[in-house]
């Protein structure tokens, strides 16, 4: 079941690993939760049993995945850990939705439906709790619940690395996604972004785009302009302190004063973060957001004259 009601849902996906879908994930909803007086409600809903965007990116410790697995199982209520951040709640992942996954034909033959439960009680608890957004996280594996993810989230946003084993990821996914929308889903694709790319490498990107169009051609998307650039230093200082790209901008910055004044007192400066200027990092985040901004509000003014239309 597609969600219903004001808040929309996100869904990061990929069926590749390590393509930076946890640290998108952390990054966008942080962003949008934290934008000055504008800033609305964001819940995470952490879909992968490896917590990493629970664990690794927002700095919580999490109940290991047991509300969101009785929510699916049962369709009991969901719990978030609330004020993670300002404006951001998480619905923590972990180890209980792998157990979910594999019990998931089980759970299908019984008339369980994991879609219905978890659509019902997302769209109950943004109604309660005025979340304008959810954003979902999910592992590269489990494929039913990817499945289910891919039933109730509204908009399908695919991180991709620039190589071929990612690329493939993205193809297999688009051809689940398709598989859902025949289903009866009503998701869409919000588009394809380019992860941990060298700026500077402008006919490979060039080339890269051009395979990405090509698979989405159809499909009414296109990949987003901006490209989330390579930044390995500033990558370990995120999940060390457990800091997105935004909050990291400000550490880095009171870090240089402080090296500034223990080198005035002769002192030596240590280390506690390796990224020097984060600041591009994060500048490519908000032109991230800026466009999903733009794409959310391009798909909902559409629909929204459809329905006036039709
Ligand atoms: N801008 C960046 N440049 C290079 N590496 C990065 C950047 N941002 C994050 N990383 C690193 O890339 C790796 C993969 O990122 P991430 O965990 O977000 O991917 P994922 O798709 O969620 O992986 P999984 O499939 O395991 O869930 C991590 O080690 C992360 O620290
Ligand atoms: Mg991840």
């Amino acid at each position: 079941m597609t969600m219903t009601g004001a808040a929309r849902a996100i869904l990061v996906a990929n069926q590749k690993g390590g393509v930076g879908k946890s640290t998108t994930v952390a990054a966008v909803a942080e962003m949008i939760a934290a934008a000055g007086k504008r800033g609305r409600r964001v819940l995470v809903v952490d879909g992968d049993p490896q917590a990493n965007v629970t664990v690794e990116d927002l700095g919580v410790t999490g109940d290991n995945g047991q509300s969101l697995g009785q929510t699916l199982q049962y369709g009991v209520p969901l719990v978030p850990v609330r004020d993670v951040r300002p404006n951001l709640d998480v619905i923590a992942g972990g180890p209980q939705l792998a157990l979910v996954g594999a019990a998931a034909h089980l759970m299908a033959e019984n008339g369980i439906d994991m879609a219905a439960n978890l659509g019902r009680q997302l769209t109950a608890l943004c109604e309660v709790e005025g979340y304008d957004l959810v954003v979902i996280d999910s592992g590269p594996g489990d494929v039913p619940l990817l499945d289910t993810y891919l039933s109730v989230a509204n908009y399908l946003l695919i991180p991709t690395r620039d190589d071929q084993a990612s690329l493939g990821g993205v193809e297999r996914l688009a051809k689940r996604f398709w598989r859902a929308r025949k289903r009866g889903a009503s998701i869409q694709l919000l588009g394809v972004l380019l992860f941990a790319v060298n700026p500077r490498a402008t006919k490979r990107n060039e080339e890269i785009f051009a395979q990405v169009n090509e698979m989405l051609e159809g499909s009414g998307t296109t990949p987003f302009d901006i490209t989330i650039r390579s930044a390995p230093a500033a990558a370990v200082d995120m999940r060390t302190l457990h800091r997105t790209a935004g909050e990291l901008v400000a550490i880095a910055a009171d870090e240089q004063r402080s090296r500034l004044a223990k080198l005035r007192g002769k002192q030596s400066p240590g280390r506690t973060i390796w990224s020097s200027d984060p600041s591009g990092l994060a500048a490519d985040y908000q032109e991230l957001v800026r466009q999903i901004v733009g794409r959310l509000v391009s798909y909902e003014s559409s629909a929204a004259v459809a329905e006036r239309v039709g």
